[in-house]
Parts: C-alpha cells; sequence; structure tokens
C-alpha cells in the first residue's frame, strides 16, 4: 500500500510541473528509500549531481551524509531520504517560499503520510522551517521535539559542515547522539501507551 503510494507520487514528481523550477531540470528527485522507513531525512533541494542523476544526496554532500548515518549506525538502505523541493533550483539558489509550499503540499507531506515514519530528521533551515518556523538551526540543531506525533530532530545541513569546518564536531555529535535519543523518544512512548491503557474509560469514571 505505501509502497504503490510512494510509487505513484515518484512517477508524479518526475512528470512535474507545477513550478517553474522543472524548467531548468535534468531529473526531478523524488527521493529514495523503503517505504516503511522509521527514519525519514530531509534535505533542501537537489544539487548538480543529484540533478544529474535523479537521486537525493549523491554529491559531495550526500558522501558526507553517509559518514553521518554510519555514525549513526544507520545503513543508508534502511532510511528514507527525500528533499523539500525536488527539482534543482538554477546555480544552487535557496528555494523560494512558493516553490517550497507547492512542492511539500504535492509530495513531501504526501510521501511522509505514506512512510509514516516515527522520526523525522531535518536538515539544515529550509527543512526545520516546515515544522519550525522562525527558529535558527544554529540554536536548536541536535535538540528533539514531538511534532504531529513523530520526533522531530532538527540537524545542521551535511554541506554546511563541509564548508565550515567548525560545524563539523557539531553535526558529527548530533549524529551520534541519534540513536539514544530516537530510543528514550521510544521508550516514552511505549511507556505513555502503557499508561494510558491503564487509564479507565471515560465511562467508567462518569460512574464515580
Ligand atoms: N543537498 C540537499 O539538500 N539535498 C540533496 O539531495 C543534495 C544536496
Amino acid at each position: 500500500m505505501a509502497v504503490h503510494e510512494i510509487q505513484v507520487i515518484a512517477q508524479e514528481v518526475r512528470q512535474c510541473t507545477l513550478c517553474a523550477l522543472h524548467q531548468g531540470r535534468t531529473h526531478a528527485v523524488p527521493g529514495e528509500g523503503p517505504a516503511d522507513a522509521r527514519v525519514i531525512f530531509i534535505g533542501e533541494g537537489p544539487g548538480f549531481h543529484e540533478d544529474r542523476q535523479g537521486r537525493p544526496f549523491v554529491g559531495q554532500a550526500g558522501k558526507y551524509l553517509d559518514e553521518l548515518l554510519a555514525i549513526a549506525g544507520f545503513q543508508r538502505s534502511e532510511v528514507f531520504i527525500a528533499n523539500v523541493v525536488k527539482c534543482r533550483p538554477p546555480k544552487n539558489r535557496d528555494p523560494q517560499p512558493d516553490e517550497v509550499a507547492t512542492c511539500t503540499r504535492a509530495y513531501l507531506f504526501r510521501q511522509i503520510e505514506a512512510i509514516n515514519p516515527r522520526v523525522i530528521v531535518t536538515l539544515g533551515r529550509f527543512s526545520m522551517g516546515l515544522y519550525l518556523p522562525g527558529e535558527k538551526i544554529s540554536r536548536i540543531h541536535g535538540q528533539p521535539r514531538t511534532v504531529n506525533g513523530r520526533l522531530l530532530v532538527p540537524m545542521l545541513h551535511p554541506a554546511a559542515a563541509l564548508h565550515q569546518q567548525q560545524n563539523r564536531p557539531l553535526i558529527e555529535e548530533d549524529f551520534r547522539r541519534l540513536p539514544e535519543i530516537i530510543a528514550r523518544a521510544e521508550q516514552e512512548a511505549a511507556a505513555k501507551t502503557a499508561q494510558d491503557d491503564k487509564e479507565p474509560p471515560l465511562e467508567q469514571l462518569s460512574m464515580f
């Protein structure tokens, strides 16, 4: 079911003409990974190499993301990797608010619904801004919170760490802590479910 929906969305992305970004693309980049991934990583948008190959995070930033995933103990093949916008902005400029709004409504949010991941890891300020508008990534990176029932972990963008060497220890430390952050959130969710199960149903409460 989710597999089918993910394939349908990917096909729509490849044919998309909803915003001007489609005019400059070689390939759209729908994202990739298992349709039942527990964790989704969301970058900003395709760069030169992603546009050429139609796959997310395959350039320099992608190689570094692979290293970061390994630090967190993940295989790339077990997580879903997506972007806010699915087509490369010209000269790698920032995606515009209307492009972000159009593309996320049409594709990213549907992908998240279909995959239903427990954990969303945002990479950089654009994907963070979808959930935490007005926050500063430099202030809140690595700090988990719950949004719409999912664990959200805002991370620095791997490219930012590549370009500014002082960010490397920060991003690597955040990824190193990721398994522990996820495990703790899952324990808390399980404890809450167990507690909810113990609460008497409302109709019983009204008897007292
Ligand atoms: N940077 C991103 O945000 N996404 C990619 O897919 C590649 C680089």
